[in-house]
């Protein structure tokens, strides 16, 4: 059962598509989004403001669709409503639980959701309800990271938790490589310098210049969120 004083009071979970998809190939794993919105719901007992942005490349990327000849601007547009469908999903698993949650698209579709709009977005968070950012930021050449970035400043989120699939920033692909050594911390200039793929440059420099740790972790180890929110140490701590 969570317990504690959380160690942030606003957090941003930066959740990508692929996290969604568990051991399927393609789209979401109804066991996998049912345990991510556990922890949301665990976090949330605690007190914690939960904000998420949610990626979409479970269904569609708009990189490898555009290395394919699809105009870039159309394949990212496609990746954002992409999102939508996330995050509809994990409202649901939310609210199945007993988590108020509403969902927020930068890309206004009002049958569905609630268009953007920063100071109601913060009123949702001061209220209990866990917000889903959906629709990246509303433009495309811009990654769903980067939406994370931007929204947490926007909200002022204490940290953004990035879910990954793998524990951590390595120096090499721990998966491709088994001598690939892990950093606890680093600071965002390392991760910029080194050329470490955890999140794209534009997200990273937009935390860099105003200071936004970011705690880079595995969603598939069950209960990370929760230690992370009771200040053990997990995962890659990226800070100035
Ligand atoms: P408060 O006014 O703070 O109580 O917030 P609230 O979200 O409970 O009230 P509101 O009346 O704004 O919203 C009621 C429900 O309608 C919530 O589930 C919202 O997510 C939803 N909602 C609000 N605005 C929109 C919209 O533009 N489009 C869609 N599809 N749903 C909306």
């Amino acid at each position: 059962m969570p317990e504690a004083i959380p160690r942030y009071r606003r957090v941003m979970l930066k959740l990508s598509g692929e996290a969604l998809m568990g051991t399927k190939p393609y789209g979401i794993d109804a066991d996998v989004i049912t345990d991510i919105a556990e922890e949301i719901k665990d976090a949330h007992q605690m007190g914690v403001e939960v904000a998420v942005v949610i990626g979409g490349g479970n269904i569609f990327r708009g990189i490898e669709a555009s290395a394919k000849g699809m105009d870039r601007a159309t394949a990212d547009y496609i990746g954002m409503l992409a999102t939508v469908l996330n995050a509809l999903t994990l409202q649901d698993a939310l609210e199945k639980k007993g988590v108020y949650t509403r969902v927020i698209s930068a890309i206004e579709m009002k049958e569905l959701c609630e268009p953007y709009i920063r100071r109601r977005a913060i009123r949702h968070l001061e209220k209990g309800r866990v917000v889903i950012f959906a629709g990246g930021t509303g433009n495309p050449y811009f990654t769903t990271d980067t939406a994370a970035s931007l929204r947490a400043m926007e909200i002022h989120a204490d940290v953004i938790l990035k879910a990954t699939k793998v524990d951590g920033i390595y120096d090499k692909d721990p998966v491709k490589d088994p001598s690939a050594k892990k950093y606890d911390e680093l600071t965002y200039l390392d991760v910029l310098r080194m050329g470490l793929r955890v999140m794209d440059a534009t997200a990273v420099s937009l935390c860099m210049d105003n200071r936004l740790p970011i705690i880079v972790f595995s969603i598939k180890e069950k209960g990370n969120i929760l230690r992370i929110l009771r200040g053990e140490k997990v995962g890659t701590l990226v800070k100035a």
